[in-house]
């Protein structure tokens, strides 16, 4: 018995409305079947609806057969396939980097990067609203944090200036498209200031990698500010419908992840079936450079749909459109009446949102037609409304 300090956490839990649990789904992506009938699920990262795609699908296959089922080994040891070498070129390429690297997961690439570009005598200065993994990666590094207001220039330009003559490095850090909100960080201006500041920059593009710019490029491509953003981070298990992270960057920061970031080094590589599917899925946005454009153009129109009946979308500008309801226990309860409806929108709650903003968050995906959103626009009207 030396638990018994857990029960009243998950009372306490409870009691808010806060308590987390892993429902199960029958299947993946945007339309899913639920006993025998079709639901429109508007919680998939799925975006350009990639999951049953079956060219991206029979590149997993391929090297799975190639190769068999794990790497094997680490990344430094036997681990390295030639097909993760074609990917890192290809990454590279598309993101307009000389270099790319590879890492396990999304969560993995930030945490792995962050701590060997800034360490105790550093500073980070992170937008308010960063994902979970820089923010743990942050703590990792041992660095400074300074936060700064979200999606704020002129917040940032205040809090490098107030610290202009501290010695160490400098690290900005920021997302392109916030998981969360769905707002789109003014990149140019952050990318200008952290030139003026002589300050390193590294932007998660997460949610921008496949859905925005030339190919799915994202957004520091659509720009064109790859020379002043010194780290540009993405990952492959939203867009791109599989599973790993990666980072597009210089040959030298490259070379000093291999020798020292531990969340490359000391894990295995990612399996064959994964980087076979990424690989097929660049083969599906480099043959159809235009599924992000539909997607934003969906997108668009969902929201205004939303937005003319009265509903809170925040500052939305992508395919992640939260609808604010506020009370955590409200936000369940018109989650759960929409699911009865045949509609999928998962209510995110605090820790993940700030207390007081509980919200449906919802992915648009190609797998939802335009007939699928009117309807789905209407449902959610009314039950967000009654
Ligand atoms: C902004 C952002 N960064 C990083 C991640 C982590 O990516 P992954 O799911 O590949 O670990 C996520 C997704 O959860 C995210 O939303």
């Amino acid at each position: 018995m030396r638990e018994q300090w857990i029960q009243p956490i998950l009372d306490e839990a409870a009691k808010n409305g806060l308590e987390r649990t892993a429902g199960v789904y029958p299947d993946t992506g945007g339309k899913i079947v639920i006993d025998g009938k079709t639901v429109l699920n508007f919680s998939s990262n799925d975006y350009l609806d990639l999951s049953h795609h079956r060219h991206v699908m029979d590149r997993s296959r391929e090297a799975l057969d190639q190769y068999g089922i794990g790497s094997t080994a680490s990344r430094l040891v036997t681990g390295t396939l030639p097909i993760h070498e074609e990917l890192e070129a290809r990454l590279a390429a598309e993101k307009g980097y000389p270099a790319a690297l590879i890492f396990g997961t999304g969560y993995m690439a930030n945490a792995g990067t962050i701590p060997a570009l800034a360490g105790r005598d550093d500073l980070i200065f992170a937008d308010k609203l960063v994902h979970a993994s820089m923010i743990d990666a942050c703590k990792l590094s041992g660095a400074k944090l300074v936060r700064f207001t979200h999606n704020d220039a002129s917040a940032l330009e205040q809090r490098l200036e107030q610290y202009a003559g501290a010695a160490g490095r400098k690290l900005i850090i920021t997302e392109s498209v916030f998981s969360m909100d769905g707002d789109i960080a003014p990149l140019q201006e952050i990318a200008a200031l952290a030139e003026q500041h002589d300050a390193m920059l590294m932007v998660d593009e997460a949610h921008s990698t496949g859905t925005f710019g030339p190919n799915g490029a994202g957004l520091i491509r659509e720009y064109g500010i790859e020379k002043s953003v010194t780290v540009s981070m993405g990952t492959i298990s939203k867009a791109l419908a599989g599973f790993g992270g990666f980072i597009a960057c210089s040959e030298n920061i490259r070379r000093l992840l291999v020798n020292s970031s531990r969340a490359f080094i000391y894990t295995t590589a990612p399996p064959p079936a994964v980087i076979g599917a990424a690989l097929g899925a660049m083969d599906v946005l480099e043959a159809s450079p235009n599924l992000g454009n539909i997607l934003q153009a969906n997108s668009n129109y969902f929201r205004t749909m939303l937005h003319d009946a009265g509903l809170d979308t925040m500052q939305s500008e992508s395919q992640i459109i939260p609808i604010v309801i506020g009370d955590n226990e409200t936000a369940l309860a018109i989650s759960q009446r929409l699911r009865k409806e045949g509609i999928i929108a998962a209510a995110i709650r605090p820790p993940t949102v700030p207390a007081g903003s509980a919200r449906l968050r919802l992915s648009i995906t190609l797998a939802h037609h335009v007939d699928d959103l009117e309807r789905a626009a209407k449902r959610i009207i009314s039950a967000v409304k009654n």
